[in-house]
C-alpha cells in the first residue's frame, strides 16, 4: 500500500512501513523505516529536524537545511555528503552532478531488466532525478512492496539520454539511512567449507565495509546481512535484514556519524568499477531486499524465508537424488551407476546425479573442462541408456557440469584459445587448473547454451548440477570490474533462457559448495549446494548461518559416508540423515558398499523424509537457543499444524541434561502430539512454549532403560509435534 501525505510517501507492507519525504529543495530524505504507521502517525514523524551545527553545510539562504546531518534516500558525490555516497557518475570528462527530484509515479511496471527482479510484488513507486548539469541524465530510484511478506525490494536504474558518455564509478543498489543508537551488524563470512558463519559487528564509530572482489558473491562474505539493536536476540528486538539479488562482487557498508546516523549501503563493488554507459542506453543495479521485524532475528528468518519461497525461487520439487561425488570422485564408470541405480531405487532414492568426471578424458581435474560429451570408455552403453534405465524405475538423470569453465589441457581450448580469460605476457594465474570463458562473448554463451541443451535433449538429464570451481583473475575490457557485471548479466540470460527452454529441468546451484550462494542463483535455481563439508558438526554451524537469510528449501544437503572425507569425524548414520533432513535431503555415498542394517536405516530415513518434504518446503526454521552445547531449531509448517524440533549435542558431558526447549510460535490453546525415540506424549501449546519441551535423562554410565536418552558427541534427536485437531 501507497500513501501520500503532502510530498510524503509511506510505504507499507501487513506489519511494517517505509517512509521517505522530498525536500523542499528536491533531494529525496529518509525519514522512517519500522512497524506499520498510518498517515496519521506520521504526521508527527515528518517534521524536519533541525540538523545544522556549527560548522556545517547548508543549501544556499537556507540555514535549516544542512547536509552533514541529513539523511538521504540516495546519496551523490560533491554535493556536500560528507559520509561515503551511493553514486559516483562522470559524464563526458565532468565529475559534478546535481540531481533532483521531478517526478514520482506510482505502480509503473519495471520492465526489462537485465538483473532478476523477485515477482508478484503489490506496488511500486518511482522517484524519478534530474541531473541539472546534464539534462537527460536520469536516475530512477524503484521501490517495490510485497506486502504480504513484509519486504520492500529498492533498484536504481541510470538512463542516458544526456547526449553524452557517461562513466559509472559506483552505484548502489540502495542506501538506508537510519537511526543509529547501538546497533549491531551481522554478517556472514566464511571460507570452502565453512560458509555463512554468523559474526557479530558492534557499530559504534567509524565503517564497516564487506564484500566480496573475485567476481563471484562468495564463501567469503554472503551478500546477506542484518543490522539489529545490540540487545536484540533471537526472538525479541527489533533488526533489519539486506539481501542482494546478486551473484557477482558486491559491497556492503555500514557507516556511523556523529549526528547519530548509521548509513546502510549495498550493491555492487565499487573497487575499479568503472562502466561505460553509451548515450541513450539503461544501465540496471542489482535488486536491494529489506525488511524490518520487532521479534528478533527469527523475525527476519521468518519474513526472509516466505518471501523467498514465494517470490524467489523457481517452483518445483527437488527430488532426492544420489550422488556420485563422494561414492567414486573421478574414478566413475558404468557398471557402478547400474548398481547404484538398483540399489538407490531399492532404497527410495529418486535419481543419480552424475557428478564430475563423466566426460571426454576426465580422469582427475587437471583436464577436459569444455569437452562435454560423454566418455565412452566409461559409458560403453551411453549414458542416454543409463537415463532410460533409470526412467523404467521412475528415477532421473542428473548430470553434473560446470558450463563457464575451461581447461586449458581441452579440445575446447585447442579449438578457442581466444575464448578464455587470459592475459599475454601476464602472470599465468588458475584455479583447480582451469580458466573462465568470457561470457561477453556471444560466441562463448551460444556454446554453452548448447552444451546444456544437450545434457537434456541428447542425454535425458532431467537435474543439472551447475558447478563453479575457480574465482576470477583476470578480466577483459577497459571497465575494470564492471567487467563482472557484464558476465553476471550475461549468466542471467544464459539461465533465463534455458530454464524457460527447459521449465521441468532442476537445476542445483554449486560454486566449490556454498560460494554462490545468493539470491541472484535462487532466482534460477531450485536448490542450493549448501557446503562441501557434510561433516554432521561443521554442517549444523553451517546451516545454522545460512538460515538466518534462507529458507530451508534452497538447502541441498547429504548424507555422506563416516568418517566424513573432509573432517575424518566419525558420526553415526542418524546424526548425518537427521542434519541433512533439514532442509532438500539427498546422498553422497557408495550404498551398495553399506552394511545390511545401514541399509535399511537410510531406507527408513527416506521414507520418512518422504512424508515431511512437504511440510518442509514451505516451513520456517526458527532458532532456538538454550546451550551452547546444543543446536536445536524448530521447522514449523507454514499453517503451523505440525513441527520438527531438530536438536544435536555437540559434546557429551558427565552429570549434564538437556535444558527445557521453549518452543515458539505454536498454537498456545492447541494441543500437540509429541513422538521421538519411541516415546509419545501430548502437552498444550501454552506448556510447550512457557514451560518447554522436557526431556527425559542422559544416560550418565549407570544405567540405561526405556525412559534415558542414549546420547553421546554430536547426537542428535528429532521430535515430530502434530497438532490435534481437537482442543
Ligand atoms: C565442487 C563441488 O562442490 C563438489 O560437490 C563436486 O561437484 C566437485 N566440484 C566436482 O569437481
Amino acid at each position: 500500500m501507497i500513501e501520500k501525505l503532502e510530498n510524503t510517501y509511506i510505504l507499507s507492507t501487513n506489519q511494517n512501513s517505509y517512509v521517505f519525504r522530498i525536500t523542499k529543495h528536491g533531494d529525496a530524505e529518509s525519514v522512517y523505516y519500522g512497524k506499520k504507521i498510518t498517515s496519521i502517525d506520521a504526521h508527527t514523524l515528518i517534521k524536519k529536524q533541525n540538523t545544522l551545527f556549527v560548522n556545517t553545510l547548508y543549501m544556499e539562504n537556507d540555514e535549516t537545511y544542512g547536509i552533514d546531518g541529513m539523511r538521504f534516500e540516495y546519496s551523490f558525490a560533491n554535493r556536500g555528503d560528507s559520509r561515503s555516497v551511493s553514486c559516483i557518475l562522470k559524464v563526458g570528462e565532468e565529475c559534478m552532478t546535481d540531481f533532483v527530484v521531478k517526478k514520482i509515479t506510482e505502480n509503473t511496471e519495471y520492465k526489462n531488466s537485465d538483473m532478476p527482479v523477485p515477482r508478484g510484488y503489490d506496488n511500486s513507486l518511482t522517484v524519478k532525478l534530474e541531473d541539472a548539469l546534464h539534462p537527460g541524465l536520469i536516475i530512477e530510484l524503484w521501490y517495490f512492496i510485497y506486502e504480504n511478506t513484509d519486504v520492500l525490494a529498492r533498484a536504481v536504474r541510470i538512463q542516458n539520454d544526456s547526449g553524452k558518455q557517461v562513466t559509472i564509478q559506483k552505484l548502489m543498489s540502495a542506501q538506508y539511512d537510519l537511526e543509529c543508537a547501538q546497533k549491531e551488524l551481522v554478517c556472514f563470512h566464511g571460507a570452502w567449507g565453512r560458509e555463512r558463519i554468523r559474526h557479530n559487528v558492534p557499530l559504534c564509530c567509524g565503517k564497516f565495509s564487506g564484500g566480496s572482489h573475485s567476481g563471484m558473491s562468495s564463501a567469503e562474505c554472503n551478500p546477506f546481512f542484518i543490522v539489529k539493536e545490540k540487545n536484540t536476540d533471537e526472538n525479541v528486538g527489533e533488526a533489519y535484514g539486506f539481501h542482494l539479488v546478486y551473484s557477482a562482487s558486491h559491497e556492503l557498508a555500514a557507516e556511523t556519524d556523529c549526528y547519530r546516523g548509521l548509513r546502510i549501503s549495498h550493491g555492487i563493488q565499487s573497487e575499479g568499477f568503472c562502466y561505460a554507459l553509451p548515450v541513450n542506453e539503461k544501465f540496471d543495479s542489482p535488486i536491494s531486499i529489506s525488511t524490518f521485524s520487532a521479534c528478533g532475528l527469527n523475525g527476519i528468518s521468518y519474513q526472509f524465508s516466505r518471501f523467498i519461497n514465494a517470490n524467489i525461487l523457481p517452483k518445483k520439487q527437488v527430488p532426492i537424488m544420489l550422488n556420485s561425488w563422494e561414492a567414486f570422485y573421478f574414478d566413475i564408470n558404468e557398471k557402478k551407476l547400474y548398481a547404484l541405480a538398483d540399489e538407490a531405487e531399492r532404497l527410495g532414492f529418486e535419481g543419480i546425479v552424475i557428478d564430475d568426471g563423466w566426460f571426454l578424458g576426465r580422469n582427475d581435474d587437471t583436464g577436459s573442462l569444455g569437452d562435454w560429451q560423454e566418455d565412452k570408455r566409461k559409458f560403453p552403453l551411453g549414458i542416454a541408456a543409463y537415463a532410460k534405465y533409470l526412467s523404467d524405475k521412475k528415477m532421473q538423470l542428473g548430470i553434473w557440469i560446470e558450463p563457464e569453465m575451461v581447461s586449458e589441457k581441452s579440445n575446447l581450448f585447442l579449438q578457442h584459445p581466444e575464448w578464455v580469460l587470459k592475459t599475454e605476457g601476464a602472470r599465468s594465474i588458475v584455479g583447480r587448473e582451469q580458466r573462465i570463458l568470457d561470457l561477453t562473448n556471444s560466441e562463448v554463451c551460444a556454446f554453452i547454451e548448447a552444451s546444456l541443451d544437450r545434457l537434456v535433449e541428447e542425454y535425458g538429464a532431467k537435474y543439472i548440477k551447475w558447478d563453479f570451481n575457480r574465482r576470477f583473475s583476470d578480466i577483459f575490457g577497459s571497465e575494470g570490474s564492471a567487467y563482472f557485471y557484464r558476465y553476471i548479466k550475461q549468466l542471467y540470460l544464459i539461465l533465463k533462457r534455458f530454464t524457460f527452454r527447459h521449465e521441468n529441468v532442476v537445476i542445483e546451484n554449486c560454486a566449490s559448495g556454498g560460494g554462490r550462494f545468493d539470491l541472484g542463483m535462487l532466482s534460477y535455481c531450485h536448490v542450493g549446494w549448501v557446503s562441501d563439508n557434510t561433516d554432521s558438526l561443521s554442517r549444523a554451524e553451517i546451516q545454522q548461518g545460512t538460515s538466518y537469510g534462507y529458507p530451508i528449501r534452497t538447502m541441498l544437503n547429504h548424507i555422506s559416508a563416516s568418517p566424513n572425507q573432509q573432517s575424518k569425524r566419525c558420526s553415526s548414520l542418524k546424526t548425518r540423515s537427521d542434519t541433512a533432513m533439514i532442509g532438500m535431503l539427498g546422498a553422497q555415498l557408495d550404498i551398495t558398499a553399506l552394511k545390511g542394517e545401514e541399509k535399511e536405516e537410510l531406507k527408513r530415513v527416506i521414507e520418512q523424509y518422504k512424508k515431511y518434504r512437504t511440510m518442509l518446503l514451505g516451513a520456517s526454521l526458527f532458532r532456538i537457543s538454550s546451550d551452547n552445547n546444543f543446536y536445536v531449531w524448530e521447522i514449523l509448517s507454514d499453517k503451523g499444524e505440525n513441527a520438527i524440533i531438530y536438536l544435536m549435542m555437540d559434546r557429551f558431558l558427565s552429570v549434564s541434561s538437556i535444558p527445557n526447549i521453549k518452543l515458539i510460535n505454536l498454537d498456545e490453546d492447541a494441543k500437540y502430539e509429541i513422538r521421538f525415540e519411541g516415546m509419545h506424549f501430548t502437552a498444550s501449546g501454552k506448556t510447550l512454549m512457557n514451560g518447554g519441551l522436557v526431556f527425559p535423562q542422559i544416560y550418565q554410565g549407570v544405567r540405561i532403560d526405556n525412559g534415558t536418552l542414549n546420547m553421546t558427541d554430536r547426537s542428535t534427536l528429532l521430535i515430530y509435534l502434530i497438532k490435534k485437531e481437537d482442543r
